[in-house]
């Protein structure tokens, strides 16, 4: 057996082709279906009919949600464990009963807050198994195109993170961060950041803010709102710089 792991960026415009190449060479692609309104499952079909591979889904199995962050570390990372273990299970039975190489769509690119890696590597701890990762267009990346900016100022580092930890890092010092996995916009307190924000990226229902965060909180809202509404999904990501 042979898994690859492929990053489709943000979409089928972003296959790069040597990711192209790799996923001609599959045999299928495997895929969890979430049960409500998988749209990026739709991504991941169009990608494969456009290579002509063929798209094996399963059920996604469900996390427990009740069990979040705030009940404790050690309660979320063992409900995050089980359900790894479970999708790691359901990707074993499909690749033991087809067999083959199987391709794995990662949204963006696989080294970003995605789990393919990690299931790939307890698969290949157990299985006669072979496996290589292809990079792709991660979301941070089209941010920094879309704005036209680097995401750090000339030498001096840029802090990823999300934004369940954003208050955490900046009172840690950090000042150059990029935040990701975010809900609603909380950024009391920050008004006289600087902030290039997007949502939707490489979609048609792409937006984009930026400026001074104080000047800047209503289009936000907006901003937001409207991708939401055009998409039915909201995905967003922000460059969020200290003053100074
Ligand atoms: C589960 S992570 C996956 C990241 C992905 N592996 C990557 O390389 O970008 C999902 C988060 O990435 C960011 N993201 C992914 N796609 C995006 C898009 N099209 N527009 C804006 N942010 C996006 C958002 O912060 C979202 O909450």
């Amino acid at each position: 057996m042979r898994v690859k792991v492929l990053g489709i960026g943000m979409g089928p415009q972003h296959v790069t082709p040597e990711v192209a190449g790799e996923l001609r060479s599959c045999d299928y692609v495997v895929a969890a279906r979430k049960r409500v309104d998988d749209r990026l499952l739709e991504v991941r079909r169009a990608v494969c009919e456009q290579y002509g591979v063929p798209l094996v889904e399963f059920d996604d199995p469900q996390r427990d949600r009740d069990t979040v962050p705030g009940n404790g570390p050690a309660h979320y990372a063992d409900a995050v464990r089980d359900w790894h273990e479970a999708r790691v299970r359901s990707y074993e039975s499909v690749l033991r009963e087809r067999g083959g190489t199987a391709g794995l769509l990662v949204w963006g690119d696989p080294s970003l807050y995605d789990s393919a890696i990690r299931v790939v590597e307890r698969l290949a701890a157990r299985n006669d198994l072979d496996w290589d990762v292809v990079p792709g267009i991660s979301a941070p990346q089209v941010l920094a195109a879309r704005h036209r900016v680097v995401l750090h100022e000339v030498g001096r580092p840029v802090h990823l993170t999300t934004a369940r930890r954003l208050r955490e890092d900046i009172a840690a010092g950090q000042t150059n961060l990029v935040v990701m996995l975010g809900g609603a916009l909380a950024l009391d307190g920050l008004e006289d950041w600087s902030i290039w924000w997007g949502a939707n990226l490489g979609t048609d229902s792409e937006e984009l803010v930026a400026g001074r965060v104080g000047d800047r909180l209503g289009e936000l809202a907006a901003a937001r709102a409207r991708a939401r509404a055009a998409a039915g999904w909201v995905m967003d990501i922000y460059l969020l710089r200290g003053p100074g």
